[in-house]
């Protein structure tokens, strides 16, 4: 949403997306409301457009909206799911990981956005590749849900890196391949923080691992 917002749509559109967002945001921060709110708030059908000098077209921001919802959705399942299970929602807070993706992108426009863009996509990829991982050692519920999630996460991947190859002039192959080291290395190396993108656990945690 914040890419779309800073660099795709008109500023109604903007306040539009913005106003979506706060409920969730409310709830993330200030346990304001509740998941029958959330739920019924998924329904979004005010029109986005592209701003005037924006290069990206309709079917970008359509797609990205719908992935936007795609995510909202899950949240609200994931609450469904732990409501169910008498387990009580926590915020925690970031891993390193998006963060030592991110901090790698260009600083000058075009290449920022299509940097940010592939950032997005290898986030997308490795959820896909961890639910894929974690799946076959849930329950019946779980493992339903960690496989239409990864189903989710394997169209918004390819979404971020057919995004990125048009905003790009030129090939965005050798981008990729650079993020792929980075993100390599974020997985690889000695991590302290268990989360679902962290490195190797360096130590035994509250999780047993
Ligand atoms: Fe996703």
């Amino acid at each position: 949403m914040w890419l779309i917002r800073k660099y795709a749509v008109d500023k109604d559109s903007a306040n539009n997306l913005l106003a979506w967002l706060e409920p969730y945001e409310k709830f993330v921060c200030r346990k304001e409301g509740d998941l029958d709110t959330l739920a019924k708030n998924l329904k979004f059908s005010k029109s986005i457009v592209p701003k005037a000098e924006s290069k990206l077209r309709q079917d970008f921001i359509d797609k990205m909206v719908l992935l936007i919802k795609e995510e909202l959705h899950h949240f609200c399942r994931v609450l469904e799911i732990i409501r169910s299970r008498g387990i009580p929602y926590e915020n925690i807070t970031a891993g390193r990981y998006a963060k030592g993706l991110m901090s790698h992108v260009r600083t000058h426009e075009p290449e920022a956005f299509v940097d940010k863009l592939i950032c997005g996509a290898y986030i997308e990829a490795r959820s896909c590749e961890r639910f894929a991982q974690l799946a076959p050692y849930l329950d019946d519920e779980l493992n339903k849900f960690y496989i239409s999630l990864l189903r989710s996460e394997a169209r918004h991947y390819q979404d971020y890196l057919t995004q990125a190859q048009s905003v790009s002039d030129k090939d965005i192959t050798e981008r990729v391949i650079f993020f792929g080291k980075i993100e390599a290395d974020l997985i690889k190396s000695p991590d302290t923080d268990f989360k679902f993108h962290s490195g190797m656990l360096t130590k035994f945690n509250s999780f047993g691992f």
